[in-house]
């Protein structure tokens, strides 16, 4: 802990004490004519703070001052913004995300980020309901734009003026960091205002709107009804991950129950078949095999057009092909209130692909970061640590990669490499946004919690192995990160030390394993 803030102290910069005046009168004239206050509130040192908008409540802050403005837009629709202004100020200014569907002010992660020093922005997104399931808000299609990209634009211009207002002088830099919806919103802005932020630190996007909801449904209707022959059970789905981790494992050098390379991997899915199996109760037939198959490969078009990567091997199976008798419902409220405006069940049995079609027609919220070409953002220096984890079954891995050889192929023709401002760090092993049984995970990234840390890497707080560290480095100094090392605690839990680190590698560069003892970092190399 004392280590932490001492690193800190060396990024904080001497302030003027007599211009952070927290009231509402000294803010008035920064807001938009149009626009209210929700609150001006000074917060004590060690308080803890949320608000109405809020899922959770920020502890332990630092002393500041906590600004929530709200926005009226088109089609009766608005949005709440707030800000979190540390007195003791590092000079920068970060804007958070959200997770799915959800609408909420990020009050957890405005209190992370308080205690680097920045003042850290969030929205609401224009609707109050933090269930990420939950798309309702989407029948005004004013708070679909606002979900979409509005909120977040409109958030980070008023913040950033609020925090000059506040400190008395404009911010160094601007930093995004978020995850899932997080990541797609961060990237979202970046394409709309190129000057938004000089780094994003974005994990795992959920950025082909259009796509993405419509699959998880479309993943799991492949194995319904639940009473038919081809359909895969949870325990037979459990048993199938077991038999690909037994043959995926070893492939990659080292046996540790971690798949380094699942597009590496050569599975053979015949060895699970009964036909011959000793036990009738571990084995799948021909039916559950084609259901297997359709799982792990991409969905097409008739064309071979993709629509959607599948999750790569490792991920667990069942938390895409599902364990419920109805299609996974992130599409079902995508059909029926992004794209078809009604409150009427949708019927799968009619479901065929001219809803895709339609889905990219309409392109929901415009929330899509789909305008690949952001070399307006590199030429006026911008960086970019993306991470996704491996075995992420909510939002498949390789759609992260695809984005990539999307953003490299438009910045190509600039002359732009993406080493030199965009580099993609793939966790192997990882869940979404978080979590892994045994490979290391955490860099400190957003929807990276650790119970009873407030931020940062503990025990690691440097540009080695917190990505948000060596995102400003890169930013600030000019040092690239040439690699990351992420960290497994034992029981997830940083008192009872280190279970495992290892590096992850810009892709498509990969940690290959050298020699000595698997758990420490220095045992891989990236090549
Ligand atoms: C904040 O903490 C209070 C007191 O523990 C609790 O009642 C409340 O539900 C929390 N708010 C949120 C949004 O989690
Ligand atoms: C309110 O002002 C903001 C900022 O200028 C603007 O973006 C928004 O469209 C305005 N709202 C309405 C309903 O005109
Ligand atoms: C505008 O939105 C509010 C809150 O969602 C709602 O109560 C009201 O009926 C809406 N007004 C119109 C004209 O749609
Ligand atoms: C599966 O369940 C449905 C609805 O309960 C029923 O109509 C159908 O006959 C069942 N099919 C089989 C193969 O048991
Ligand atoms: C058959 O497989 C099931 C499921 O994996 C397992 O629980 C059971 O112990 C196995 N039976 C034998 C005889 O191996
Ligand atoms: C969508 O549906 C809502 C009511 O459910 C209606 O007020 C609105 O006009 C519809 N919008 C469009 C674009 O059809
Ligand atoms: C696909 O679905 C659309 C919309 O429900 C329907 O109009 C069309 O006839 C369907 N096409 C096929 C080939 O089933
Ligand atoms: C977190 O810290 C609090 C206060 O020190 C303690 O009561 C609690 O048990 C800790 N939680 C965990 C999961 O370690
Ligand atoms: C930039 O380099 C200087 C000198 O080594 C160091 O003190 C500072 O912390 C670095 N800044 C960042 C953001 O890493």
């Amino acid at each position: 802990m004392l280590s932490q803030t001492l690193g800190l102290a060396v990024l904080a910069l001497p302030l003027l004490a007599e211009a952070k005046d927290c009231s509402q009168a000294a803010f008035q004239k920064i807001i938009p004519s149009n626009s209210t206050f929700n609150y001006v509130t000074k917060v004590a040192a060690g308080g803890t703070f949320t608000d109405a908008f809020a899922n959770a409540n920020a502890t332990g802050l630092p002393e500041g001052c906590a600004v929530s403005v709200r926005v009226p837009t088109s089609g009766n629709s608005s949005y709440n913004m707030a800000i979190y202004l540390p007195n003791d100020w590092n000079s920068r200014i970060i804007t958070t995300g959200n997770g799915g569907y959800g609408g909420f002010t990020n009050w957890q992660d405005l209190g992370v980020y308080s205690h680097y020093g920045f003042s850290a922005i969030t929205t609401d997104t224009g609707h109050d309901n933090p269930n990420p399931l939950d798309s309702t808000f989407a029948l005004n299609k004013g708070s679909l734009e606002n979900w979409g990209w509005r909120a977040m634009h409109g958030s980070v211009l008023i913040g950033k003026a609020l925090s000059a207002e506040y400190y008395g002088q404009t911010h160094k830099y601007s930093y995004y960091s978020g995850c899932s919806t997080g990541g797609r919103q961060g990237l979202k802005e970046m394409q709309v205002s190129p000057e938004a932020f000089d780094g994003l630190f974005v994990g795992a996007p959920a950025w082909w709107i259009p796509h993405l909801g419509i699959y998880t449904s479309q993943a799991t209707l492949g194995n319904l009804p639940q009473n038919s022959s081809h359909h895969i059970s949870a325990a037979l789905a459990t048993f199938i991950n077991d038999e690909i981790l037994k043959q995926c494992d070893p492939q990659d050098g080292v046996t540790d129950k971690v798949i380094m390379n699942p597009e590496g991997c050569v599975f053979n899915p015949l060895t699970l078949l009964c036909e011959g199996a000793s036990n009738s109760s571990a084995c799948i037939t021909r039916p559950q095999l084609d259901t297997l198959y359709k799982a792990l490969h991409d969905w097409t078009y008739f064309d071979g057009t993709l629509i959607f990567p599948a999750p790569s091997l490792g991920t667990p199976l069942v938390a895409y092909i599902g364990d419920s008798p109805i299609p996974n419902p992130m599409g079902t409220g995508m059909i029926e209130h992004l794209l078809l405006n009604t409150t009427e069940p949708y019927d799968w049995s009619t479901f065929n692909e001219s809803v895709v079609r339609l889905s990219e027609a309409i392109d929901p919220g415009n929330a899509s970061p789909d305008d690949y070409d952001i070399s307006a953002f590199e030429k006026r220096g911008g960086k970019v640590i993306h991470w996704h984890g491996m075995a992420d079954p909510v939002i498949p891995f390789r759609s992260s990669t695809y984005f990539y050889s999307q953003v490299a192929s438009s910045v190509a023709p600039h002359g732009i490499e993406m080493d030199d401002f965009y580099r993609f760090f793939p966790i192997a092993g990882m869940s979404h946004c978080s979590g892994s049984e045994e490979a290391p995970w955490f860099i400190g990234g957003a929807s990276q919690p650790l119970t009873n840390v407030s931020h940062g890497v503990p025990g690691f707080e440097d540009a080695q192995h917190n990505g948000l560290l060596a995102l400003m480095r890169w930013v600030e100094n000019g040092t690239a990160p040439e690699k990351l090392v992420a960290t497994k605690y034992n029981d997830d839990d940083p008192k009872k030390g280190v279970y495992r680190q290892r590096p992850l590698c810009p892709y498509p560069s990969e940690p290959v394993y050298t020699h000595g003892k698997i758990g420490f970092a220095s045992s891989w190399k990236c090549s």
